[in-house]
C-alpha cells in the first residue's frame, strides 16, 4: 500500500515538506508551513470559483459528474423518484434514514400543519408591486418570516431548530402560491393541509371556487418528482450560500433569504426560466440549427446545457425527461417539447458539444413540465427554490453540528496597489 502522503519540495528554498492525504485531498492549512522567511504569511492554494476545493465533509449527497450518479443518503435519484415522495425524500435528507411508518406519519403531520403564515406577512406580500417577480417575493419574506419567529436565532437549540424546519417546508409554498396569485390580481386560497404537499400547494394556485374542483393526482405526482429531483445537490452555489451564511449562525430564515437570492441568478436556479424563453424564441424545430451556429459562435449560451460536475448526462434530466413524457400524455404535449427535442438531438451530436463535455442538465426539461403544469415561467425558479429548501436545511444542520467548521472566511490574493498617500482633491488629475 502507498504511502497516504504527498512530498512537496519548495523550489525556492529547497526544503521538502511531507503533506498527509485524506479522502483524496490534502488540508489546506498543511500547506501554511511552506514558506520562505519564518515571517512570511505561508503557502495558500488560489481557487477562484472554488473548483477544486471541499469546503465540508458531507454524508448527505453524493454525486459522481463522470458518471452522472446522484444519491441522497446512499439512496439512487431513480430509486427515490420511482418509488417515494418528496416529504419522505425531505425526511430522509434532514434525518439522515428513510421513515417508518409512525416517523413519516408525524413528519407529514407536523410540516402540513405548519402551511399557514402569519396575516401580516400575506398583507406584506400584498404590497408588492402587481408584476413583482415571484422569486422576488419569496426571497423578501423568507427573510420577513425571521421577524415573526425571533426564537429562531436560538441556533443550537435543536428543538427551536426543528420547529423552523417544519415552519419552511410547510410555508414555502403557502408564500409561493400567495405570490403568484398577487400577479394575477385573485384572492388567496388558504392551504387544506389534507391535501398533501404537491397537491394543496397546486390547489391554492389554482382554486377559483369550481364546485367540482380536484387536482388531477398526475400533476401532483409530476410535480412531487420534480421536487424530489431539486430536493439538494451537495455544495452548489446556493447551498454554499446556505452554509455561509449559516456560519455566522444567523437565523436558518436569513440564510436561506440569502440561499434562494443565489439560486435566482440565471446561471444556478434561474436557468431553467432562461430554458424556456430559449425555446420560445426558437420557436420551431426548423429554426434550431441556425440557433445551435449562434451558440457556436460564442453569441450565446444554451440554457440547460452544461454543469459544473456532471461531465455526462445529468441523471436528473433522463428521469424529468420521462416524466415530462408521462405527463403529456394525461395531460397533451406542449408544443415547446419537439424544439427542445431538436435541440438536444443536434447538440449531442455536435463536436462543439461533445469536445466541451455539454449535455442536458435538470433544467432543459424542468421548464416543459412545470409549464405543462400550467405554471408561468416566472414561478420556474420558485419550483426550484420550494423543494431545495429540504437540501438547505439539511446542510445547514449538518454545518451546525460539524465540529470542524467555524465562520467562513475565504482568503484572497491582494494585486492592487501598495501603499500610496491620500492626493487632497485639488491635486488629483
Ligand atoms: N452553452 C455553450 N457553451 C457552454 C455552455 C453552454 N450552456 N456551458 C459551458 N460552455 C462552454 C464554455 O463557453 C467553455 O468553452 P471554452 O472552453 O471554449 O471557453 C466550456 O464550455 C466550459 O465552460 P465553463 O464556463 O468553464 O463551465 P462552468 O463549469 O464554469 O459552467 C455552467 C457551468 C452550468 C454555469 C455552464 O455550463 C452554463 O452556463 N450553462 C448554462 C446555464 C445552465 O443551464 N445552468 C443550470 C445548471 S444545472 C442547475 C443547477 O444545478 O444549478
Amino acid at each position: 500500500m502507498s504511502k497516504q502522503s504527498l512530498t512537496i519540495t519548495d523550489n525556492r528554498t529547497g526544503q521538502i515538506y511531507e503533506i498527509p492525504i485524506e479522502n483524496d485531498t490534502v488540508r489546506a492549512m498543511d500547506l501554511r508551513q511552506i514558506r520562505v522567511h519564518p515571517d512570511d504569511f505561508g503557502m495558500m492554494t488560489y481557487d477562484p470559483a472554488y473548483s477544486n476545493t471541499a469546503v465540508c465533509r458531507s454524508a448527505i449527497t453524493d454525486i459522481d459528474g463522470e458518471r452522472g450518479i446522484l444519491r441522497y443518503r446512499g439512496y439512487p435519484i431513480e430509486q427515490l423518484a420511482e418509488k417515494s415522495t418528496f416529504l419522505e425524500v425531505a425526511y430522509l435528507l434532514i434525518h439522515g434514514a428513510l421513515p417508518n411508518q409512525a416517523q413519516l406519519a408525524v413528519w407529514i403531520s407536523r410540516v402540513m400543519r405548519h402551511t399557514y403564515i402569519h396575516e401580516n406577512l400575506a398583507h406584506a406580500i400584498n404590497t408588492f408591486r402587481y408584476d413583482a417577480h415571484p422569486m422576488g417575493m419569496l426571497i423578501s419574506s423568507i427573510a420577513a418570516m425571521s421577524t415573526f419567529h425571533p426564537e429562531a436565532k436560538n441556533v443550537d437549540d435543536p428543538q427551536v431548530r426543528e420547529k423552523q424546519i417544519w415552519r419552511i417546508l410547510g410555508k414555502l409554498p403557502t408564500i409561493a402560491a400567495f405570490a403568484y396569485r398577487l400577479r394575477i390580481g385573485r384572492p388567496y386560497n388558504y392551504p387544506i393541509s389534507a391535501l398533501g404537499y404537491t397537491a394543496n400547494f397546486l390547489y391554492m394556485l389554482d382554486y377559483m371556487n369550481e364546485r367540482d374542483y380536484e387536482v388531477r393526482p398526475e400533476a401532483a405526482r409530476a410535480l412531487d418528482v420534480l421536487f424530489i429531483l431539486h430536493a439538494d445537490h451537495e455544495q452548489n452555489c446556493s447551498t454554499s450560500t446556505m452554509r455561509m451564511v449559516g456560519s455566522s449562525r444567523a437565523d436558518p430564515y436569513s440564510a436561506m433569504a440569502a440561499a434562494a437570492a443565489a439560486l435566482y441568478g440565471p446561471l444556478h436556479g434561474g436557468a431553467n426560466e432562461a430554458v424556456l424563453r430559449v425555446l420560445q424564441n426558437i420557436g420551431s424545430a426548423s429554426a434550431v440549427p441556425a440557433y445551435v451556429e449562434r451558440v457556436k459562435k460564442g453569441e450565446m449560451r444554451l440554457m440547460g446545457f452544461g454543469h459544473r460536475i456532471y461531465t455526462s448526462y445529468d441523471p436528473r434530466a433522463a428521469i424529468i425527461k420521462k416524466v415530462a413524457h408521462d405527463l403529456f400524455e394525461v395531460m397533451g404535449t406542449n408544443p415547446l417539447t419537439e424544439v427542445a427535442i431538436e435541440l438536444e438531438r443536434i447538440a449531442l451530436n455536435d463536436e462543439f458539444f461533445i469536445s466541451r463535455r455539454l449535455y442536458p442538465n435538470i433544467d432543459f426539461y424542468s421548464g416543459i413540465i412545470m409549464q405543462a403544469l400550467g405554471f408561468p415561467v416566472d414561478m420556474f425558479p420558485v419550483l426550484f427554490a420550494i423543494p431545495r429548501a429540504a437540501g438547505w436545511l439539511a446542510q445547514w444542520l449538518e454545518l451546525l453540528d460539524d465540529a470542524e467548521q467555524r465562520i467562513a472566511r475565504p482568503r484572497q490574493v491582494y494585486v492592487g496597489p501598495s501603499v500610496r498617500d491620500y492626493v487632497r482633491m485639488a491635486e488629483r488629475r
